[in-house]
């Protein structure tokens, strides 16, 4: 038997202004993607926005449903109108925000599995990694692949 280890490193950061200017626009951009958010049931309201190669910032937000299943999260809303819209474009990065009654969650906002499979799709179909940004009030967390919040990620391709 082997014990084998993971080591995940990834950056952390008081506040935007510290980060490098496109990533800050991107965490920006993420934070006004709340004012999208319609979360009637939750009250969780979740910010994302997408970089993709050429630039261009994708934004969304999630959108919740009367039928629970149908709604969907921030980070796939975003990706999946990135992918829609741009689909000669491939995703470099992604921001997410959280946020309850109006103030930024002061933990970072991790996404859920499902949201982190998509990214690796993404990912993967970019052939380079895809940043991983995830804000919080207190502290913002930069992971520099997908790997990074995905460890051994399922993939056919
Ligand atoms: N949510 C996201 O938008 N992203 C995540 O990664 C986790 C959860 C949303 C779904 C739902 O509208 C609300 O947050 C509460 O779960």
């Amino acid at each position: 038997m082997i014990e084998r280890q993971l080591n995940i490193s990834y950056a952390e950061y008081a506040t935007i202004d510290e980060m490098e200017p496109g990533d800050a626009e991107l965490c920006r951009a993420a934070i006004a993607a709340l004012d999208g958010s319609y979360a009637p049931y939750s009250h969780f309201n979740v910010g994302a926005a997408v970089r993709l190669t050429d630039g261009t910032v994708v934004k969304g937000a999630n959108q919740e449903n009367a039928a629970y299943p149908s709604g969907i999260c921030a980070e796939r809303t975003a990706m999946f109108a990135a992918s829609a819209q741009y689909p000669d474009q491939e995703m470099c990065s992604i921001a997410v925000v959280g946020a309850q009654e109006g103030t930024i969650c002061p933990e970072p906002a991790t996404p859920c599995g499902a949201c982190r499979q998509v990214m690796a799709q993404y990912q993967t179909r970019a052939g380079a990694p895809m940043s991983v940004i995830l804000i919080g009030g207190s502290r913002i967390w930069k992971f520099e692949k997908v790997d990074d919040v995905l460890p051994f990620i399922f993939d056919t391709i």
